[in-house]
């Protein structure tokens, strides 16, 4: 029998990653205040990707999960986030195009700001002070003052959170994503890519088909699903107390929500299943996310698994595996093993970048492009192998024409970080090799497609 779970039952445990409030009562008053604010999201949207994310666990669609590492407030602006969402967009027709599979489309956006270090602190020339842990916590500078965590910056990403999401609102529905734009969502920078060819090819594709279908008499108008999109929301839930301010009751069904975005997720280092973090997510109704890495064992996993989907709901738990290129075969194959003499029902997705991150000579963190795709070709081979389904990516990416990561098409060298490294966290893709990526997405997944079609039946007579 579990204990009773309430919004705040987390506090009763023990908890990692929590940052140090030197004024414990500002921080009170805040999240007091921000349990007074308006929900950024709705129990029946979070309702619906959970349908959507049962589609995916079942085989029949695929879960491209993306954004930045860390979302800030200095990089808060309506192109960041328009260039954001056509990258999104391009990378999900390619693969529901290219691979004939339809795309559940779920940023790590409008409230993507904790973070978990390694250490709580950082030493720069003999100086040592807390480590930077999102802006919703602290500020990046590295002086005192700017690393002191002050619960205002609650409110400010709160308010940023909103105002985000209302672009994200009014891109997806407003016309944006009508399909028969899908040549102008191309990013300038990347129309002069090496493969940009390949996306104006498929882009002319689908203005023929679009076109053809007119022709034939459809009202293309007349059907939302080719003018306009859903687009979902995501974070990892780190700082509980924010979590819990937004933790509100569905008056429809008298479920706990979470109401901060559609689907949280537990990190790596915060999924122990006795401790604060698992706590509070048992007991939300939102779809899931649980990162996986090399530590998780599977008997753990499947201790994990009943705590957080003790009714096996499909498109409740989508475990996110991180394990690195030359790990993930291993690791991943034991778990998937587990997990299916079980019998749960999980999503599989591939977090291809925490895993591959690596300090370059010039002293910057990195992750070489090549290793990401092989973490990808890895678990579509393990999935392949063990008769699974490969059923999404969660990515770290950015529609700016950043040098973050190394390699791509234009080849990305540790000299040429440099140039543009802006990221206030992890190292993250840029447009043009995130689209790269899609493109070999699509190719995996459209070998998973035909090897699912079944053979025609033999019809006698025919
Ligand atoms: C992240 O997704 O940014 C992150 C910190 O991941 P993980 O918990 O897998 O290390
Ligand atoms: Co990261």
């Amino acid at each position: 029998m579990s204990e009773r779970w309430t919004p705040d039952s987390w506090r009763k445990k023990p908890i990692e990653q929590v940052p140090v409030y030197p004024d414990r009562q500002a921080l009170a008053d805040t999240e007091k205040q921000l349990a007074t604010f308006p929900p950024l999201v709705f129990a029946g949207e979070a309702r619906s990707l959970k349908k959507q994310l049962a589609r995916v666990a079942n085989g029949h669609a695929f879960l491209l999960q993306g954004g930045d590492c860390a979302e800030s407030f200095a990089e808060h602006g309506a192109n960041n986030i328009r260039d954001f969402f056509r990258m999104f967009l391009q990378m999900a027709v390619v693969l529901t195009y290219a691979a004939a599979s339809p795309v559940v489309k779920v940023g790590r956006i409008a409230g993507q700001f904790a973070k978990p270090r390694s250490s709580p602190t950082e030493k720069r020339d003999g100086k040592e002070l807390p480590s930077y842990r999102g802006d919703i916590i602290n500020d990046i500078a590295f002086t005192e003052e700017a690393r002191r965590a002050d619960p205002r910056r609650q409110i400010e990403a709160f308010r940023q959170s909103a105002a985000t999401l209302n672009l994200l609102r009014a891109f997806a529905q407003g016309g944006y994503a009508n399909l028969a734009s899908v040549r102008q969502w191309m990013l300038g920078f990347v129309k002069d890519s090496p493969q940009s060819r390949r996306y104006v090819e498929l882009s002319d594709r689908i203005s023929e088909a679009l076109g053809f279908m007119q022709a034939c008499g459809l009202d293309l108008e007349s059907h939302p699903e080719l003018r306009t999109t859903e687009f979902y929301t995501s974070h990892e839930a780190l700082l509980l107390g924010f979590e819990q301010a937004f933790t509100r009751i569905d008056s429809t069904t008298g479920d706990w929500y979470a109401t901060s975005g559609h689907m949280l997720w537990i990190g790596d280092r915060t999924r122990q299943y006795d401790h604060a973090h698992i706590e509070y997510a048992r007991g939300i109704k939102n779809p899931l996310g649980l990162k996986c890495g090399p530590s998780l064992k599977a008997d753990d996993l499947l201790r994990l698994i009943d705590i957080l989907n003790p009714d096996n709901e499909a498109g409740r738990l989508t475990l996110i595996g991180r394990f690195g290129a030359e790990k993930v075969g291993e690791h991943l194959s034991a778990l998937v093993r587990a997990v299916k003499r079980e019998g749960k029902v999980v999503l599989w997705s591939c977090d291809p970048m925490h895993g591959n991150t690596i300090t370059s000579a010039s002293g910057y963190k990195t992750r070489p492009f090549d290793l990401i795709l092989k973490e990808v070709r890895g678990f579509f081979d393990v999935h392949a192998a063990e008769g699974t389904y490969a059923g999404g990516v969660h990515l770290e990416m950015t529609g700016q024409n950043v040098t973050e990561c190394t390699g791509g098409a234009r080849a990305i060298s540790d000299a040429d970080l440099n140039d543009r490294y802006h990221t206030a966290c992890d190292p993250r893709l840029n447009a043009e090799q995130a689209i790269d990526l899609a493109f070999l997405l699509a190719e995996l997944l459209k070998k998973v497609r035909s090897a699912q079609a079944k053979p025609m039946p033999a019809v006698a007579g025919l």
